[in-house]
């Protein structure tokens, strides 16, 4: 494997950061950009810790223009792995300008700084969103962006498609797009792990925050849909598997634009993960059945074929390899 300088946006948040130590361990060379707004610089010792180099940080937002072009100059980078966005699905049907401005018009600025300095490699984190309302498995040849429930979800799909239009104005830009199911889970030596500031509105983050004791109960939103249990399926991925997907794809570059699910392949339902919890912790989860959340879907799950086929990468570890890791970041044991 050939290794590259790469830029990584978003690199001290939760799945950049996981992705940063896969990288150096593969031999990579890495450098960060975040703006911090979603995450703490913190991240670097630990990061220096698991993979034995602290990657050189630049505190930059994405919308100051200089300074990603000063970045984008000195840096000499061969390759982007862009994850810096927000993320936060409520908060993007209350401010969709703010998301609109950030993530595409964030990226349009990294992509021009790219331009400018001649760098034409890029990861995109993109989501199982941009699918909308259709019946999973998720194929990444099924079409894309009708039914995508809220603005967040827009900017992933309006992202895509710049991308693409840059790729056919620019044949020798190469552009891969991964689109992440649901990622939960810490890295084994429960060093780092998702640290969201704010009040959490996904699952897991929620689970753990009833497991430390600062939430009361999880809200099971809805346990009449057409599954097993009633309750919604979800496609949920190690964290420590996707890095790992990043590494697989950054290694397979080639022109034009290249998608690609990364997921299990496989449903999970919200009871259990509550059952999977409670067997790894040994401890009770307290929750109560409620009515649908507005804009889930029953089943969301990957076909993660293509991954394993072209990428030779798929996931491997468990959900309860997942809750065993977030307990070990929590601080909290596992019942062995
Ligand atoms: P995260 O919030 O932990 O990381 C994103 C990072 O981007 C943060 O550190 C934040 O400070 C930074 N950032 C945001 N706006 C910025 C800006 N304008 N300039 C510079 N830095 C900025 O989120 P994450 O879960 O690690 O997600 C990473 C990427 O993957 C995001 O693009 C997200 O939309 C995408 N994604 C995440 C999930 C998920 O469930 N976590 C699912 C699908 C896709
Ligand atoms: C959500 C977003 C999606 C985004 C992804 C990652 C919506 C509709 N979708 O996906 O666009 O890419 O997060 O940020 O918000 N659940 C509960 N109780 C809760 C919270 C969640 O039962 O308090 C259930 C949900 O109904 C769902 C599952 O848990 O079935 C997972 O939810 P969540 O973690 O929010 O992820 P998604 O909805 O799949």
């Amino acid at each position: 494997m050939e290794a590259m300088k790469i830029l990584v946006t978003g690199g001290t948040g939760y799945i950049g950061s996981h992705t940063v130590v896969e990288l150096i361990q593969s031999g990579h060379e890495v450098e960060i950009l975040d703006n911090l707004y979603n995450s703490d610089a913190g991240v670097l010792l630990k990061i220096a810790e698991l993979a034995g180099v602290e990657p050189k940080f630049y505190e930059v937002d994405l919308r100051d223009k200089t300074a990603l072009k000063q970045v984008m100059r000195d840096g000499g980078y061969e390759a982007v792995i862009h994850f810096a966005g927000l993320k936060a699905v409520a908060e993007s049907v209350e401010n969709p300008l703010t998301y609109y401005e950030n993530n595409v018009g964030g990226t349009v600025n990294l992509l021009e700084a790219m331009e400018e300095f001649g760098v034409r490699k890029l990861i995109f984190s993109s989501s199982a969103t941009v699918y909308g309302d259709q019946e999973a498995p998720f194929v990444e040849t099924m079409e894309t962006g009708r039914a995508i429930a809220n603005p967040y979800g827009r900017t992933k799909y309006m992202i895509e498609e710049i991308i693409k239009d840059l790729c056919k104005a620019d044949e020798g830009f190469e552009a891969t797009i991964l689109r992440y199911f649901n990622p939960i889970g810490a890295h084994e030596s429960g060093l780092i792990g998702e640290e969201p500031k704010g009040i959490p509105n996904n699952l897991m983050p929620i689970i753990m925050k009833v497991a430390t004791g600062e939430m009361a109960e999880l809200l099971v939103c809805g346990d009449d849909y057409e599954t097993t249990d009633g309750s919604a399926e979800r496609d949920y991925i190690h964290v420590m598997d996707l890095a790992q997907g990043h590494v697989a794809a950054i290694a397979k570059m080639q022109p034009g634009v290249t998608v690609y699910n990364l997921g299990t392949g496989r449903g999970v339902s919200v009871l259990e993960m509550v059952k999977a919890f409670e067997k790894v912790s040994g401890s009770p989860l307290t929750y109560k059945i409620v009515g649908r959340r507005a804009g889930d879907l029953a089943v969301v799950y990957a076909d993660a074929s293509k991954a394993e086929r072209e990428l030779g990468w798929k996931a491997t570890r468990t959900v309860d390899e997942a809750m065993r890791d977030t307990l070990k970041f929590l601080g909290l044991s596992a019942r062995d």
